[in-house]
């Protein structure tokens, strides 16, 4: 029940903001791009109910807007974990066993190639191209963190930290 209200509130946080959202780009059509790249920030993906919702907001039929989301590589119409761990794949990374890293993490978060988000939202792994810091390869970055020359274990012990830190905020 707790946990039912908690889910409602937060509903109604994330539409407070993507209403806020919305009239700061005056309900524009013109801005969508800007919106949809707002929206997403906000919720980590864009659904189905958020595409309609903008687009009854604006006055566009919601294909426009699925046309729009689904065009650009930058949205994502999947739900994403709370924390994003993009390994790199650039030649550089590669050539220094990122593989090895990317097969690591899967494991310890049960995920795959096809399945790169966990049940519980927590962790989300994206293969990334050059990041620009082929010095430091192979590299990771997990949400604002960059982290080079990192080794399975490394990368493992950086989910662990992650979990902790998320079990000691409940
Ligand atoms: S190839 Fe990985 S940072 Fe350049």
């Amino acid at each position: 029940m707790q946990e039912t209200m908690e889910t409602t509130q937060a509903m109604i946080d994330h539409l407070a903001a993507v209403n806020k959202i919305l009239e700061k780009n005056n309900y524009s059509e013109a801005r969508l791009i800007p919106i949809l790249q707002e929206v997403q920030a906000v919720y980590k993906y864009l659904s189905k109910d958020m595409i309609s919702y903008v687009a009854t907001s604006i006055g566009v039929p919601p294909s426009r807007v699925y046309g729009v989301a689904t065009f650009y590589a930058h949205f994502s119409l999947q739900p994403k974990g709370r924390h994003i761990i993009k390994l790199c794949d650039g030649t550089a990374c590669h050539v220094k066993k990122s593989h090895g890293i990317l097969n690591a993490l899967y494991e310890k978060l049960n995920l795959s190639a096809d399945k790169r988000t966990t049940d519980d939202l927590l962790f989300t792994i994206e293969t990334v191209s050059c990041l620009g810091a082929c010095g430091l390869a192979p590299v990771m970055v997990v949400d604002e963190d960059v982290y080079g020359q990192v080794t399975p274990e490394q990368a493992c012990e950086v989910v662990d930290k992650l979990i902790a830190g998320e079990k000691a905020a409940k």
